[in-house]
């Protein structure tokens, strides 16, 4: 682990960041949308580097000042279960944190079961089901973590 970089993602990156995008979605975010998010989601796309290969990445966007949505995060097929994906959602967690998120949420296939239990590791808790949300029959949980045992959510 310790030779691996968290970084801001830059435009050089994309390519990598949707060879990996292609191979972990059944449906992957185009590269135009990739690349859209580099200018959308300033300070909260961030990349995984180890020389010059690209890991794994992460997008967030901040949504109603307070709340902060995950709204993709991905390691490469050959280099999961070293920390990576670990690493960036920590580092995209405490950005969201710093600039006054309270808390952060996600929705996940309800058959990833890989990608739940890499949540739940990480303390976040399934707090709803959105039918239909990535096509007919294919649901999602909303995912949650809060900043503090205090927040309460809308
Ligand atoms: C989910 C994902 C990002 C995790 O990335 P990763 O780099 O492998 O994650 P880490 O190595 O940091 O895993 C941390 C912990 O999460 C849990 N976890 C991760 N992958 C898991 C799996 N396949 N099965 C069970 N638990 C898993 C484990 O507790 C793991 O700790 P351990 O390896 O010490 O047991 C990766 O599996 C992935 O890219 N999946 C495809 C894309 C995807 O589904 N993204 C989420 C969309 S909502």
């Amino acid at each position: 682990m310790s030779s691996i970089i968290i970084s801001d993602a830059t435009a050089q990156d994309l390519q990598q960041i949707y060879e990996i995008e292609e191979e972990s979605f059944e449906n992957p975010y185009p590269l135009s949308l990739l690349r859209a998010y580099l200018f959308l989601a300033d300070g909260l796309y961030l990349v995984a580097r180890e020389d010059q290969h690209i890991l794994g990445y992460t997008i967030g966007m901040r949504q109603f000042q307070t709340r902060g949505h995950v709204v993709s995060i991905a390691t490469r097929g050959t280099q999961r279960r070293r920390g990576v994906g670990s690493s960036l959602l920590k580092i995209l967690e405490s950005r969201f944190e710093k600039i006054g998120c309270k808390y952060v949420y996600l929705e996940v296939n309800v058959k990833n079961r890989d990608a739940i239990n890499f949540y739940l590791k990480h303390g976040y808790s399934i707090v709803r089901t959105r039918k239909n949300y990535y096509g007919r029959d294919k649901h999602a949980f909303v995912m949650l973590k809060p900043f503090s045992s205090s927040t309460s959510f809308e």
